[in-house]
């Protein structure tokens, strides 16, 4: 079990100075910002903690990110974890045990926790109390414990792989959509500044354009631009810099990977345009189900390449003409 007891304390996060730290440093999303900054005065004039606030959206996007700066804007402790990591009801009991007064409990893929530690967080949630049941049959014991009043914020890729009775116990549920190309320009420009890279808006338009709505990615065109551009000698990332970086990496103009034309054309050629089942388009892609369901398929729907219908996945007509004008991967 891995528990980060600390603000910084994962080592990655350390050096991941590109971490939005307060609510203005966190561009865009502005109607999730304001739910999330609302909940964080109205908990401070009420002295009480935040409702659960439950953040669901493709990774990348920021959920982690909103947890911490939530945290801090309460100045309050932030202990996290992950689904997976709670492997016994006792490991979150623990945890649980430990959270003092109005203390945030982040957990990650939230959806993935075991169904026997998601049920302890029911009351624990409702009633900030412990109901845990030890041993078996004859010899089995209810102990009940209160706990320190604490707020939960769990984050998920999608709020439909959730039970209901734990969707039902968050007050504060939000959803981050894929971003803007002008708010990742800004996050491009925001971080170049961090970490005192030059860069030319032309180029930044270009990168953001290439992001794939996601600042994840953003902030890695970037630093990838000013490697190349290190390499190549000059200290400002130009236009053909950002252009050069972004055939290097198989990112092609209208922003999508190398997996995601990959998919495209697998429905193209493989299923004649669909519909065709996840299972099959993994079998043909190699790719995991979960991560086409996660990562490629919602940036396809919300390009308008792809539909979702009953029977499988389609290709819409902007997605086959992509396919047939654009160079195949197989060719
Ligand atoms: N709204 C934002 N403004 C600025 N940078 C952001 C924003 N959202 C995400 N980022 C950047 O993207 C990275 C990934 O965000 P993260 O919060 O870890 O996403 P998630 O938890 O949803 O996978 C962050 O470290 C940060 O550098
Ligand atoms: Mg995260």
């Amino acid at each position: 079990m891995s528990l980060d007891k600390s603000f910084d304390s994962e080592t990655e996060e350390v050096i991941n100075i590109l971490r939005p730290t307060n609510f203005d440093e966190f561009i865009g999303q502005e109607n999730v910002k304001l739910n999330l900054k609302t909940a964080v005065s109205a908990s401070k004039i009420r002295s009480q903690p935040v409702d659960h606030v439950l953040l669901y959206g493709p990774p990348g996007l920021g959920k982690t990110s909103l947890a911490k700066i939530v945290a801090r804007e309460l100045g309050v402790k932030l202990t996290s974890t992950t689904g997976p990591a709670l492997e016994k009801p006792f490991d979150l009991a623990a945890i649980l045990n430990s959270l003092e007064q109005n203390e945030i409990l982040f957990i990650d893929e939230i959806h993935r926790t075991p169904k026997p530690v998601e049920e302890i967080l029911y009351s624990a949630m409702e009633d900030f109390r412990l109901h845990i049941v030890t041993g078996q049959g004859l010899f089995a014991k209810t102990i009940e414990l209160n706990l320190k009043p604490f707020t939960l914020i769990g984050a998920t890729t999608r709020t439909g792989l959730l039970s209901s009775p734990l969707r039902d116990r968050f007050g504060i549920i939000l959803r981050l959509d894929y971003y803007s190309d002008a708010d990742l320009c800004q996050i491009i420009l925001q971080s170049a500044k961090k970490l005192e890279i030059e860069i030319e808006d032309s180029a930044a338009h270009i990168l953001a354009s290439r992001s794939r709505g996601t600042p994840r990615i953003a902030n890695r065109l970037l630093k990838r631009a000013s490697d190349l551009a290190l390499v190549t000698g000059v200290s400002l990332i130009t236009e053909k810099i950002a252009n050069d970086v972004c055939s290097m990496l198989q990112i092609d103009e209208n922003g999508l990977d190398w997996l995601d034309r990959k998919v495209l054309e697998t429905l193209f050629y493989n299923f004649r345009g669909g519909p065709a089942g996840l299972s099959s388009i993994s079998a043909s892609t190699g790719e995991p189900e979960d991560s086409l369901e996660d990562v490629v398929e919602p940036f396809l729907l919300q390009k308008g390449l792809i539909i979702r219908t009953k029977k499988g996945r389609c290709l819409t007509e902007k997605g086959k003409n992509l396919v047939t004008r654009s160079k195949t991967l197989f060719s």
